[in-house]
């Protein structure tokens, strides 16, 4: 009965084993994702408070258009793989992390969903297709672009509690969740794929 139940709690681990890590391509685009969206902060600042030329907005619109398919890839990425295991974590732990994760990614699509559209309001706008000119100048446009500019509040807030809840595990709680987001191999951690 105990060799029973020992093999048992053994399966259990090597299941919860089995699911702890994102695949190589998903913590690859997460790092870049960051270094993308750091640039943007800094080039649609630059752009709004005249900290430069227009090399500022025309960097953004590039390297936003970068964004969006690193974004779409990400997403079909995430698609085919589930969130690594979770039950270590408390419920309302689990509940926070893939709340925020959503909102997260929520948050990047609005992001460049309005800022094509501001973008294509622009003089001269370095975009592949541009959305129509007097859609982005009519007032739905404006409200678009006003949109835009809140984001980085909300963009903000998010990544705030993001990276707490990332430090918590890291310095308080002291276990393995930041490694799920790392290349460095761990011998009791295989990713999980569908
Ligand atoms: C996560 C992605 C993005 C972030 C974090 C971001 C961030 C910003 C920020 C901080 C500003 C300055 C305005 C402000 O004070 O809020 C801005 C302006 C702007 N962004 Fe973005 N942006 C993103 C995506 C995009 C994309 C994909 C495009 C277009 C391809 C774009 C086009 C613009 C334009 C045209 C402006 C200037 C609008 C104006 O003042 O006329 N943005 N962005
Ligand atoms: C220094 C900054 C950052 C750190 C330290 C960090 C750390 C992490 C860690 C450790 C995980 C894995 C969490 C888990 O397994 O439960 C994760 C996941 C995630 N991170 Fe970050 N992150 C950072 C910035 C960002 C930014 C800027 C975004 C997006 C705007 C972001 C979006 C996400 C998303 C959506 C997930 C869930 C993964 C998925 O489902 O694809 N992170 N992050």
């Amino acid at each position: 009965m105990r060799r029973k139940r020992a093999s048992f709690r053994a399966n259990r681990t090597t299941d919860a084993a089995k699911h702890m890590k994102y695949s190589p391509l998903l913590i690859i685009l997460h790092w870049v994702t960051l270094l993308l969206i750091l640039f943007m902060v800094f080039t649609g600042l630059a752009f709004r408070f005249e900290w430069g030329d227009a090399g500022a907005i025309r960097g953004h619109q590039t390297i936003g258009q970068l964004l969006i398919v690193v974004l779409a890839l990400r997403i079909l990425a995430k698609l085919r793989q589930r969130t690594p295991y979770q039950n270590p974590h408390p419920f309302w732990e689990r509940i926070a992390a893939r709340t925020t994760h959503g909102a997260l990614y929520l948050c990047m699509i609005a992001f460049v969903v309005t800022g094509y559209i501001a973008a294509s309001g622009l003089d001269r706008p370095v975009l592949v297709w541009p959305a129509g000119k007097a859609f982005a100048r009519s007032d739905t446009g404006e409200m678009i672009l006003e949109w835009h500019y809140a984001l980085k509040w909300v963009l903000l807030a998010l990544v705030t509690l993001h990276v707490l809840g990332a430090l918590k595990h890291l310095f308080w709680d002291k276990d393995d969740t930041f490694s799920h987001m790392t290349l460095r191999s761990r011998k009791d951690e295989t990713q999980c794929t569908k």
